[in-house]
């Protein structure tokens, strides 16, 4: 099956337009969650129209001796969390949602201290089956674009940008 291909300019215009969807639905947050490494890049435009700070998660499928596992854990998490997320508005950013366990993971874990609310921002959401789950406290979920369930090369993943750049102009000849 066909690749999605987006360049950054994609990338730049689906995080303006979730930053402004953001906005209009009322959601202020204080602070921007990055999940690493993926939503780092998008965070950090949506930062641009949004003017939060980032803060920076890792988490990895493997175990402490370099195992595969199912279950992802924290390789990088916020310090003095409790201190940075009571009582504040986050607004959650990933690159895709893809089997959504990664996402489920990171927002229980950032439940546990407490915010005022979580909302989530990814820029594509894979229409399929879905592992993992949203939990209900999250109220504001948005997607840049829903997709199907192709794999997405993203512009930061090109070895050569340039046949990456050319990859997409073709898709879009299409
Ligand atoms: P989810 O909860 O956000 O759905 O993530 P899931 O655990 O299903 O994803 C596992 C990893 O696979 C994530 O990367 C995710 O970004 C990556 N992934 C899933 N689908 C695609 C795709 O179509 N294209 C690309 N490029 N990546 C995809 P990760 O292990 O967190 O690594 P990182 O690349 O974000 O550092
Ligand atoms: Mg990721």
């Amino acid at each position: 099956m066909e690749k999605y291909f987006f360049t950054y300019e994609d990338i730049h215009r689906t995080s303006l337009d979730l930053s402004r969807r953001v906005r209009a639905s009322g959601f202020e947050p204080d602070v921007i969650v990055a999940i690493g490494s993926g939503g780092f890049i998008p965070a950090r435009i949506m930062r641009t129209f949004l003017g939060k700070p980032i803060l920076a998660v890792g988490v990895a499928y493997y175990d402490s001796d370099d195992r595969p596992s199912d279950l992802p854990r924290k390789v990088q998490w916020i310090e003095e969390a409790e201190k940075k997320l009571q009582g504040r508005r986050i607004l959650l950013v990933d690159e895709v949602d893809d089997s959504r366990t990664t996402l489920e993971y990171c927002i229980r874990e950032l439940l546990r201290h407490k915010p005022a609310e979580i909302a989530v921002a990814v820029l594509h959401n894979k229409l399929k089956f879905k592992r993992g789950s949203i939990p209900p406290e999250v109220k504001r979920y948005f997607a840049g674009r829903e997709i199907e369930d192709r794999w997405v090369s993203y512009p930061w993943d090109a070895q050569d940008i340039g046949a990456h750049m050319a990859s997409a102009a073709a898709a879009l000849q299409g």
